[in-house]
């Protein structure tokens, strides 16, 4: 994952805690399991760095966070928003808080609802919206190869996955042990913000009366 991810960080608001160094013993956002994949530390570091050098202490690493996002989405094609700056950076960061509350790879789109959007107060739509940042990005193969080579147990692929996207998908993770590979999330156009990632979605979560488009 990037550093979008914990952009929306469904744990504590946007405060940029993901930034934080672990202090020794105490196991912090960044040592977490579902964090262990994020890059773009450095991109963050650079750009904090310039502002501390122009303006020392006044720019927010939350702040710089926001802005690189809205910035990575104008590049990338997609459209411009503008961003409220002054955001306080977060002083506490603690594991747990992302183990408990980053939904997994695994996760289904209702579970993923019902569990982690909803209690939140974010709805269906939103659930949907929030997705399509995966117009964006690789994933290891590992997030997935489970549903490639052995779903729930049965040594066979999902039933549900698309049967074209499959042999493509197996092409690239060779092996359910592959630990390093990365595929694109929306096939042939994971560098442009656009609208194909939903042509790629389960036809299933398209036609739901809760997903559908009204
Ligand atoms: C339902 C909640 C979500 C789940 C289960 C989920 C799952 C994942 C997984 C498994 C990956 C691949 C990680 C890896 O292998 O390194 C990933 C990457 C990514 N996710 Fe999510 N995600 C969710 C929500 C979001 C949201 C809300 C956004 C943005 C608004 C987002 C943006 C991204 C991006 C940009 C990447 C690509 C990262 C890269 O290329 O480094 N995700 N996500």
């Amino acid at each position: 994952m990037t550093i979008i991810e914990p952009i929306l960080s469904l744990a504590q608001g946007c405060d940029a805690s993901i930034l934080l160094n672990c202090a020794p013993g105490s196991p912090c956002e960044k040592e977490s399991i579902p964090n262990l994949s994020l890059r773009g530390f450095g991109t963050i570091d650079r750009v904090k760095e310039k502002l501390e050098e122009a303006c020392p202490g006044v720019v927010s690493c939350a702040d710089i966070l926001a802005l690189v996002a809205r910035d990575v989405v104008v590049l990338t094609k997609g459209p411009y928003w503008d961003v409220p700056t002054g955001r306080r950076d977060g002083r506490k960061s603690v594991a747990g808080d992302a183990l408990n509350n980053l939904p997994p790879p695994f996760f289904d789109a209702t579970r993923n609802l019902y569990q982690f959007f909803i209690p939140k107060g974010l709805d269906a739509k939103d659930q949907v919206v929030l997705l399509g940042g995966h117009t964006l990005g690789t994933s290891h193969c590992s997030a997935f190869s489970d549903r490639l080579y052995n779903f729930t147990g049965t040594m066979m692929p999902d039933p549900s996955l698309d049967k074209r996207y499959l042999p493509r998908l197996k092409n690239k993770c060779t092996s359910p042990s592959d630990t390093t590979t990365l595929v694109e999330m929306d096939p042939g156009s994971f560098r442009t913000f656009d609208a194909s990632y939903y042509g790629t979605s389960p036809r299933a979560d398209r036609s739901s009366p809760r997903t559908r488009r009204s």
